[in-house]
C-alpha cells in the first residue's frame, strides 16, 4: 500500500506521514528533504542558489547520507529548497529515488508537494493536507524558535505565503491536490483528530 501525503509547507503533512506510516508499519520518506539536500549542497559549494546548471550537475551525484537532519530544517534551507525544487531537471534528478522507495515490498508513505500528482499516480490513498497560512506560520514559528532561530511570526507568514507561490505557481509538479485526493484541513485539528481522519480515508480507499 502506497501512501500519498502532499500539502503546502507547515500544514502538518509531515507529522501526519510519520504517524500513518507508524501505525500501518510502513517505510516512511519526506521527500521535502531531497530537495532541502540538493539546496544544502550548493550552498555548502557557494553556488548562487538560482544557477540551475549547478544545481543540475548537483543532483545526479549528492550523497543523501551526508546531511545530517539539523543541518536541513532551517528556514534559510526551506527557502532555497523551494527555489531548486521549481528547476525541471533538479525534479527529474530526484524522481527515480521516490519511485523505488515507494516501490519497497509492502508499500510505503510518502509527504511531499506532487506525491499524488506524479511520483505515486498510482497511490492506494492520497491525502492533500491544508491549514490557513496563519495557523501554519504559527506552527512554524514554534518549531524555528524551538530550535533556536530567532525570527518573528510575521517573517515567516511572508516566508510562507511566499513559497506557496512560488510552489503553486512553477510549471513543472506545482503544488496541487491529484483529482482523487481527499482534503484534509487541519486548522483547527489537534494531531491525533488528523490522525484519525486520515486513516478512515485510507480505510475506505483500502475497502475499495
Ligand atoms: O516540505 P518541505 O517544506 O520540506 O519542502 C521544501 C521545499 O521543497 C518546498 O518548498 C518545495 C519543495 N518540494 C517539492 O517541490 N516537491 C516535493 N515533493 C517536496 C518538496
Amino acid at each position: 500500500m502506497v501512501i500519498a501525503v502532499d500539502g503546502p509547507a507547515a500544514s502538518g503533512k509531515g507529522t501526519l506521514a510519520r504517524r500513518l506510516a507508524a501505525h500501518y508499519g510502513l517505510p516512511y520518506l519526506d521527500t521535502g528533504l531531497l530537495y532541502r539536500m540538493v539546496a544544502r549542497a550548493m550552498l555548502d559549494a557557494g553556488h548562487d542558489i538560482r544557477d540551475a546548471p549547478a544545481a543540475a550537475a548537483i543532483v545526479g551525484s549528492f550523497d543523501q547520507d551526508a546531511f545530517p537532519e539539523e543541518r536541513l530544517r532551517g528556514r534559510e534551507i526551506g527557502e532555497a529548497a523551494s527555489v531548486v525544487a521549481a528547476m525541471p531537471a533538479v525534479r527529474t534528478g530526484l524522481l527515480a529515488r521516490q519511485r523505488h522507495f515507494a516501490g519497497q515490498p509492502g508499500g510505503a508513505v510518502l509527504d511531499g508537494r506532487d506525491i499524488g500528482t506524479v511520483i505515486c499516480p498510482q497511490a492506494s490513498a492520497k491525502l492533500f493536507v491544508t491549514a490557513t497560512p496563519e495557523v501554519r506560520a504559527a506552527r512554524r514559528f514554534k518549531e524555528l524558535t524551538g530550535r533556536g532561530e530567532v525570527v518573528t511570526q510575521e517573517a515567516i507568514l511572508a516566508d510562507i505565503r511566499r513559497r506557496d507561490a512560488r510552489d503553486s505557481g512553477r510549471s513543472d509538479a506545482p503544488l496541487k491536490a491529484a483529482d482523487d485526493a481527499i482534503l484534509l484541513d487541519t486548522s483547527a485539528l489537534g494531531i491525533d483528530e488528523v490522525l484519525a481522519a486520515a486513516i478512515r480515508i485510507v480505510e475506505s480507499r483500502r475497502a475499495g
